[in-house]
């Protein structure tokens, strides 16, 4: 080995897991954006038990079972997939790295896994579109603006957007303190405080240099009156329509015309409504703690709306998936898929586009390895069996 490759080797950090780049993402990106993606609303209460909720739930060991050959790849909506686990859209991913979006659809096109484009990105659809090998999904709000809406859409099955995400538990904004305090913006407001946390942060920062992307341009230009954007709280108090009801998603679904995945379904009979509505699949989410603190957790809420609806829609699940045994466990309970958001963030804050392949290693390794150990070679056949359920996991509500 030359001396550069000796001193490569020493400087890169060994990530063994999702914790890693979380740890790496913290001392790399100014604090006001690590901040935006490590909150919870109100006191965090469901933010921290989407994931301690996961730990609930044992996983049932098997030996002596042939373990060789062993399969992650799956389909979600008809689309083949590495591992049934996808990109999900997170706001301002552009402001954790530059480019970021960009770099998180390069990674996952050429892992294998479906990336999902948010409406409020700092790369556009177009700039995505324009450098990712392969064709992404796009997250959408409903909005107040028709003509925006009409345009986005159009825009989106233009660059070849294979699925439409409609996110339906943000019409309003969860209050997430941190934000509030940091007083968050993108580009972040040339304030003394402000200053000083970026010349902390110089890789950030000769990044951000470095690109034209760093406000909201999938928005900004696009909106008729909205010039200069930006904070996502002015742009949802502004623009998101607080009167959205099902019929609306019913016209959302039949503007778009393609594939359609309803996003933050907590409710059984919320889930009976989208399966109503003909979505392609609902993600039983509630946006990583990040909406109705107070709300249960994901994963707990997740048996009852497979019970409910699972061989009328496809059903995959968001908020608190930090490795592979957690979507393994998502997986068993009947979840036909899953995303991560914060998880490959981490990755992209800490090292970027390898950040996020780092990520997406990590977990389908994990996943791999506990599969093995459950005794099951096909990530398709995970079922309740490969679990030990607390009696009460699903609470005792009234
Ligand atoms: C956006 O969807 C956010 O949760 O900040």
């Amino acid at each position: 080995m030359h001396l550069d490759q000796y001193a490569k080797v020493i400087a890169m950090p060994v990530i063994t897991c999702i914790d890693d780049l979380k740890r790496l993402h913290k001392r790399r990106a100014p604090k006001m954006f690590y901040d935006y993606a490590e909150s919870g609303s109100y006191t965090e209460q469901t933010f921290r038990e989407n994931t301690t909720d996961f730990s609930k739930l044992r996983l049932r060991q098997k030996v002596a079972v042939d373990m060789t050959g062993r399969s992650t790849k799956s389909m979600m909506i008809g689309q083949p997939v590495a591992m049934p686990v996808a990109l999900a859209p997170v706001g301002s991913t552009g402001m954790q790295c530059a480019d970021g979006e960009i770099k998180a659809a390069r990674a996952a096109a050429a892992f294998g896994v479906p990336f999902t484009l948010s409406t409020m990105s700092i790369c556009s659809i177009e700039d995505v579109a324009e450098h990712s090998p392969a064709p992404f999904w796009f997250q959408i709000y409903a909005m107040k603006d028709q003509d925006f809406t009409v345009s986005v859409l159009d825009r989106a099955r233009r660059a070849g957007c294979s699925a439409l995400v409609l996110t339906l538990d943000l019409q309003i904004l969860g209050q997430r303190h941190k934000d509030l305090k940091n007083g968050i913006t993108s580009p972040p407001k040339l304030t003394p405080r402000n200053m000083i946390n970026m010349a902390m942060h110089p890789g950030w920062s000769l990044g951000m240099l470095g690109t034209r992307r760093r406000s909201f341009r999938n928005v900004i230009g696009h909106v008729k009156g909205v010039a200069n954007l930006s904070s996502l709280s002015a742009w949802a108090n502004e623009q998101f329509d607080p009167q959205l009801d099902w019929d609306k998603v019913r016209r959302i679904k039949d503007m778009w015309g393609g594939k359609l995945i309803l996003k933050g379904i907590l409710d059984v009979e919320d889930a009976q409504r989208a399966a109503d509505v003909g979505a392609d699949a609902i993600i039983v989410s509630n946006h990583g703690g990040r909406q109705l603190d107070g709300a249960v957790s994901a994963i707990s809420m997740l048996p009852s709306i497979v019970r409910a609806v699972g061989d009328r829609v496809e059903v995959h699940m968001d908020s608190g998936i930090r490795s592979g045994q957690d979507v393994l466990k998502a997986l068993a309970l009947g979840a036909k898929s899953t995303y991560i958001g914060r998880s490959y963030i981490y990755g992209l804050g800490a090292m970027g586009e390898a950040g996020v392949t780092r990520a997406l290693e990590v977990i389908q390794k994990e996943l791999d390895i506990t599969m093995a150990l459950c005794g099951e070679r096909d990530v398709r056949n995970l079922g309740r069996h490969n679990l030990l359920i607390p009696k009460d996991f699903e609470g005792d509500w009234v």
